[in-house]
């Protein structure tokens, strides 16, 4: 295809803005789909995607749109991930487009994750196309969106495509608006190949699938290529693309996006942001932007059945098929027995994979308290040099005496909040150690910005937030380094016992509170035993905060006189179908739940 007949572009939006629903109307509209297969969004395929509303694979659709100029146009629509945990991904399928269509709810208005890619966009240098989507709702005002979008962010959106995308309105308008304004990708077909892997994913049937965006040159089957990050040499065998359905081309060349295999087995062999180019004359230097990919957040993920475990190793190296981006490692707990250290991009990231396990595999896990990467010094001991240590697991928390410094990860948040739920979103950050940055009025929204550091985010900052703001906050972040802090281990205990689970690096200044309110909560969450249970918390030796559950009396129904009986009824009942679902510790029957909700802060 001419260069000038190729137009390549993601869409921008808010969740729930309606992206899925125009991608699919535009698709529709360019003959790739029926009304019949419309009934099914097409662009989400995963059953949990669809559900948080979030995209995690991108697909890419190439629709052929004949314009009202008469000429036949290659339009490439990028479909990115939507969630800060998977920013470089974002940044990669940006990187391979030349415009957006931003589109903004007709009756929400301009969101803070909104913003986020609407600037990373903009750094991309892409042509920004406002749709304004939604506009048959009677709560639409495209006038006040139109003057948002240009206060906010800052670009023209005086001939912004108004659009219902649920009714098909304004979609052929859509469809001009980015032949007439996203400008077409420029490229040497005769230059020595260099493509960027955008993409990557696995298939049973084809194996290892890779999108990619060739800048020049062209790909063809048969040709030997090179990635020139991952340093490995494969044979092209299919060159293709979707819309939406899989189709067998000849060759992608300059400008265009499309998909290639290579008899590749694992998607870790596919790093996305890599250049491929030939093995013979190949292109001298690769594409910039490469990133490797590392792992933000870790928790251990144990099964409840210890005769689980084959199933997990399993379920595990199945998912990972998919995501070379998750990382795991055999581990072995004193009380939880054999499980994984897992590594992730991010908290939604992990949450994906819990669910993915539970619900797919059938698994029932306990997730231990995740943790953010620490950076340590530790002094020269008698036996040990000094050294510098990256720390993910509380469990190999070093002999505090050897401990020089304690560095944490740190992020900027940027919330944006409608005014009223702005108080209590403050005092959130506060509480959770957060530097205010700036705050700014825009209609009658807040958008504040704060320093917080990642390990207070990282247990349900996000719930936290949703909850107190009645879902209507939203919430983006980057990180921005490591800085020092006073961190130390605080260790639960049950019956005098450690139990590891719970263990974790804690802010000396909130240590007290924190273990406070995890004594509290697992007093209401251990089941009454025979006899008393103690549970502490403690740093070091030092106990910092201590509850006790008293013994249960043989009569347990005597107990509820006075109380609440069914409440209580309904406890017991509980804790009868929860039989199976407990670890002990040394005496102490734990409900698998108390572990998860034990990590939740007051
Ligand atoms: P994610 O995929 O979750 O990021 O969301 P999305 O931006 O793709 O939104 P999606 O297309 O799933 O639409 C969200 C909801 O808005 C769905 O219930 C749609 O039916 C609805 N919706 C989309 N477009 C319109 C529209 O033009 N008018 C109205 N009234 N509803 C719409």
């Amino acid at each position: 295809t001419e260069l000038s007949q190729i137009r390549n572009f993601s869409i921008i939006a808010h969740i729930d803005h309606g992206k899925s629903t125009l991608a699919d109307r535009l698709i529709q509209f360019t003959g790739g789909l029926t009304e019949r297969e419309m009934s099914a969004q097409v662009l989400d395929n995963m059953d949990i995607e669809k559900e948080r509303g979030i995209t995690i694979k991108a697909q890419t659709v190439r629709l052929n749109y004949t314009a009202k100029d008469g000429v036949t146009y290659e339009l490439n629509l990028m479909d990115t991930p939507g969630h800060v945990d998977f920013a470089y991904e974002v940044s990669r399928s940006l990187a391979a487009c030349e415009g957006a269509l931003l589109v903004v709810d007709a009756a929400q208005g301009v969101e803070a994750q909104t913003l986020a890619n609407v600037y990373q966009s903009i750094e991309h240098d892409h042509e920004i196309v406002p749709v304004i989507n939604k506009i048959d709702l009677p709560a639409a005002e495209p006038e006040k969106v139109k003057t948002e979008i240009e206060d906010i962010i800052g670009i023209d959106a005086s001939d912004a495509v108004l659009t219902s995308a649920k009714s098909g309105i304004g979609i052929e308008e859509v469809l001009e608006a980015i032949v007439a304004r996203i400008p077409p990708p420029t490229g040497e077909r005769d230059a020595p190949l260099k493509a960027m892997l955008v993409d990557s994913w696995y298939d049973p049937y084809l194996g290892v699938v890779i999108l990619v965006r060739v800048y020049d040159g062209v790909i063809k089957k048969g040709l030997n290529v090179k990635f020139m990050q991952g340093g490995t040499e494969h044979l092209v065998d299919r060159v293709g693309c979707m819309n939406p359905k899989r189709i067998d081309l000849p060759e992608i060349g300059p400008g265009e996006i499309g998909f290639i295999t290579a008899q590749i087995k694992e998607v870790e062999q596919a790093k996305v942001g890599d250049t491929i180019t030939t093995v013979k004359n190949g292109a001298p230097k690769a594409l910039p932007g490469y990133k490797e990919v590392q792992s933000v957040v870790f928790c251990g993920l144990f099964p409840v059945d210890a005769a689980d475990f084959e199933k997990l190793r399993e379920s595990i190296g199945k998912l990972r098929l998919n995501d070379a981006s998750f990382t795991y490692e055999m581990e072995t707990s004193a009380a939880l027995g054999f499980g994984f250290r897992c590594g992730f991009l991010g908290l939604l990231h992990l949450e994906i994979i819990q669910e993915r396990l539970s619900r797919e595999y059938d698994l029932d896990l306990i997730t231990t308290a995740p943790s953010v990467v620490y950076r340590i010094q530790l002094s020269k001991s008698k036996t040990e040099e000094a050294a510098t240590i990256e720390l993910h697991n509380p469990a190999d928390y070093p002999d505090p005496n050897r401990i020089e410094e304690i560095e944490e990860p740190w992020i900027k948040a940027v919330i944006y909040t409608p005014d009223e739920y702005l108080g209590p979103i403050l005092k959130l950050c506060q509480d959770r150690r957060g530097i205010q940055k700036d705050l700014t009025y825009v209609g009658g929204r807040a958008q504040v910005t704060y320093e917080l550091p990642l390990n207070e985010v990282v247990f349900d900052f996000y719930d936290r937030l949703k909850s107190i703001s009645r879902g209507y906050a939203s919430f983006d972040y980057e990180q921005i380094g490591l800085r020092p802090g006073d961190l130390v281990k605080m260790n639960i205990l049950v019956n005098n016992e450690p139990v590891d689970a719970l263990s974790m690096i804690v802010h000396r200044s909130v240590a007290e509170e924190r273990g406070r309110g995890m004594c509290e909560r697992l007093k209401d969450l251990i089941p009454r035993h025979l006899f008393k249970i103690p549970i502490q918390a403690a740093i070091g030796g030092k106990v910092i905060a201590r509850e006790t559950i008293s013994a249960m009396r043989k009569d347990v129904t005597a107990k509820c006189y006075g109380g609440d009986i069914t409440r209580k009824k309904k406890l017991l009942e509980k804790q009868k179908k929860g039989k199976a679902r407990m670890r002990e510790y040394g005496n102490v029957s734990i409900p698998q739940e108390a572990f998860i909700a034990a990590l939740r802060m007051g």
